[in-house]
Formats: structure tokens, sequence, C-alpha cells
């Protein structure tokens, strides 16, 4: 039997929590653990700007024929100029270039295989903790995985120990940065402490490889942008994932980029050949739904208007939940433990609740969250934030 040796590798333990949260049949249950927006109906919404962007392309594409390696070259203009801005002048002198991926994990594949494939021997630092597939990803591509500290287990953002552990990078290594909303914790960086750790980046020659998942989901579109472009601006080479996921709504669409910063408009034609190149043994071409309503979007001003207002409305709602469940935590004495979940920035909260008293929302209260005690601030039903609180208060006091 050829398959005989084969095990079995568990599932995603997040999958398993569905699962659990799908069959608990109390109507209070919370679900706090899937990474996807919720509107306050609990639904993950299609944009209108998608919705009317798609009801172009019905009408109006013409062919599904093969889009190249590097995708839509539209979609790559618009996706750059939303990431490095429209005046950036890294784009006007033809020095950086998007190649479009399936959602940000395949761009991250991308950067991983071209990381292997063309400068071998790098390894690449993640922050600790980080997305549990930034792991997975870079370790299956063969790259060494090490960590930077990020945030201890005091709940707290260290950037004191992370600037320390990046002095000892091997020159030259890969080092991953979250741009914003940093997954799992939602504790970002200071504009300071970006500034800090650029100099480490440009004093260790180390290149640093930009996760930016989560556009306008932090201070909003432009300010969740600068440490990308601060980067982008101040150092020869830098590498970007962007994913259009969670700010257009399109997950299952698989729209991403990586985008790549040369030194000049000659290097970056090398490095664009040879990515084009992996991506052939990936994928050979991007979807292009997803794409093309992004291209779509993007490339509208009046629809581009719509979709910055919808990115706002997510982002405001975000920060209101966070903001309201402080509050709801004050007449349980609550309110200064949990201040930094007004703090974070994103989808995602680092509660600091323990891995027993997740385990205590979950059967008492019908809470779910992730084991870690990451909490998916955009799953809370604003209506109910004092039935939350009360729940984590006992688990608190218990
Ligand atoms: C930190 C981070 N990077 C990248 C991604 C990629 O997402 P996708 O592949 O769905 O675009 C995610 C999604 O959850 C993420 O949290």
């Amino acid at each position: 039997m050829h398959f005989a040796a084969i095990g079995r590798v568990p599932g995603d333990p997040i999958l398993g929590l569905i699962d659990a949260y799908n069959q608990d049949s109390n109507p209070n249950k919370f679900d706090l653990g899937v990474g996807v927006y919720k509107d306050p109906n609990g639904l993950t919404p299609i944009l209108q700007s998608v919705k009317q962007a798609e009801q172009r392309l019905v009408d109006q594409q013409q062919t599904k024929t093969y889009i190249g390696g590097h995708g839509d070259s539209s979609f790559g203009a618009l996706i750059s100029q939303l990431v490095l801005g429209a005046d950036s002048a890294l784009l006007a002198a033809q020095r950086a270039g998007a190649t479009q991926t399936p959602g940000g994990t395949g761009a991250l594949r991308l950067a991983a295989d071209f990381i292997a494939q063309c400068l071998p021997g790098r390894g690449i630092w993640l922050s600790d903790p980080t997305w549990p597939i930034h792991e997975s990803i870079f370790a299956a591509a063969g790259l060494k995985v090490s960590h930077y500290p990020y945030v201890g287990s005091d709940n707290t953002l260290s950037v004191a120990a992370m600037l320390q552990a990046l002095e000892q990078v091997p020159k030259g290594d890969v080092v991953l940065l979250h741009a914003c909303c940093h997954n799992p914790t939602g504790f970002d960086l200071s504009q300071a402490d970006w500034l800090q750790v650029l100099d480490v980046v440009r004093r260790r020659e180390l290149l640093p490889l930009i996760d930016f998942a989560y556009q306008g989901f932090g201070d909003g579109l432009e300010a969740d942008a600068w440490s990308t472009r601060l980067f982008a601006r101040e150092l020869p080479e830098v590498l970007i994932t962007s994913s259009c996921s969670k700010n257009f709504g399109l997950y299952r669409e698989r729209v991403g980029a990586l985008i790549v910063c040369a030194n000049d408009a000659e290097k970056l034609k090398d490095v664009r050949s040879q990515l084009a190149h992996v991506a052939r043994n990936l994928w050979s071409n991007p979807p292009d739904h997803g794409a093309a309503v992004v291209a779509a979007i993007l490339g509208d001003p009046q629809l581009k208007a719509l979709w910055a207002d919808e990115v706002e409305a997510m982002r405001s709602r975000i920060a209101q939940l966070r903001a309201g469940l402080v509050e709801a935590l004050a007449p349980f004495g609550l309110a200064e433990h949990f201040a930094h979940i007004n703090e974070q920035r994103g989808m995602f909260s680092y509660t600091g609740l323990t891995a027993e008293q997740v385990q205590l929302l979950r059967e008492k209260h019908s809470v779910y969250m992730v084991g870690s005690g990451r909490a998916n601030m955009a799953g809370v039903d604003g209506t109910r934030l004092n039935l939350l609180a009360k729940a984590i208060a006992q688990v608190c006091t218990d």
C-alpha cells in the first residue's frame, strides 16, 4: 500500500472552534474566534463597491484568457499606489512593482520561495508570537525560521527586547514585520518605535518583508501605510505582501500582491523575472476575478470613494467595539485591567485571558475564542457587550 505509512495531521484549531460554536444551542453565544470581519448582524458582507464593480465586469468583461504571471497590470499599478502612496517616488522611478497573487498567503509563499531560490542561506525572523501560517509557510519553503520577542507573557509589547534581538540577527537575513494590526496580538509599534526598527534594519543590512494584510483596519487607509512607506522610502530594497481579503471583503476570491522595491529600475526587472518564474511553478497565473474587482474599484474615483467609506465604517465599528467592551468592563472594576483592548489595533486582541479562563468562557458562557486568549473584536455583537463583560468578569474572579 502506497499510503500505509501516512498519518494524520491535526486540523486547524480555529476550524474546530467553528464546529463547536455551530453546535452550541445557546442563543447568547459569541464567536470571537474566526479571523473575518462581521457586521452588526453577524454577517461578513459583500461590500457595495464590490457588488457594483462585479456588475460592471459581468457586463463588460470580454475574455477569460490567462492574465500572465504578474497578473493584471492595472491591478498591479493601482495596488502599488494604494500601498506606497499615489505620489510615491519609487513608483515614479519604476523602482517598485507588484506581482498579483492568490491572497496575502500567496504573496507570502511567493516571497518565501523567491528567498529560498534567489537568496539561498538567508534565514527569516518572525515576531513571537505571529500569525501561525507565517511559521509554516517559510518552513515549507525550506527557510530557517527564528523569532524576535514582541509580546511577552505579561501581555505587553516589548520594543526594547525586539530591538535587542534584531541587533543579533545575522547580516542579510530577512525580518518579517506586520505593517499594522498585528495578528494575533493587536499591539502595533508607534512611529518612534518604527524609526528605531528602521535604524537596526539599515545598520544590520537586513531585508524587511512587510506583511500588510489589514490596510484600513487600524487608523485608516493612509495612516496604516505609514510604516510601509517609511521603509520603502528609506531603504534600497523591501518586500511587501499586501492582502485585499479584509479591506475589500474579498476573502474567498484570493486577491493579494507581492510588491518588490528594488534599488533601481533594471534590478527590479531582474527580480520580477525571477518572481514570474517562481510563480509559474506555484500557480502559473493568479486568479483574475477578485483582482479585476479591486482594479475596477481603485480605478474609478466614485467607486473608490464608496469603498473608502465602507472600509472606514468597518474600521470605526471595530474601534467602537473595543472602546465599548472596556467601558462595559468598568462596572466590574476591570476597565484598567483590560485598557489595552482599546489601545490595540485591527481585528484582533490579545486579551490577556489565560488558557483556563478561555476554556471557562467557552464551557460556562458560550464565548468562543482561541486558546491563546486572542479575540476577534470584529466578531463581538455590540448589542450584547454587557453580557460579554459579565462573562469575562466572572471567569476573572472564579
Ligand atoms: C498577518 C496576516 N498575513 C496575511 C494574511 C493573508 O490573508 P489572505 O491569504 O486571506 O489574503 C492574513 C490573514 O488572516 C494575516 O492575518
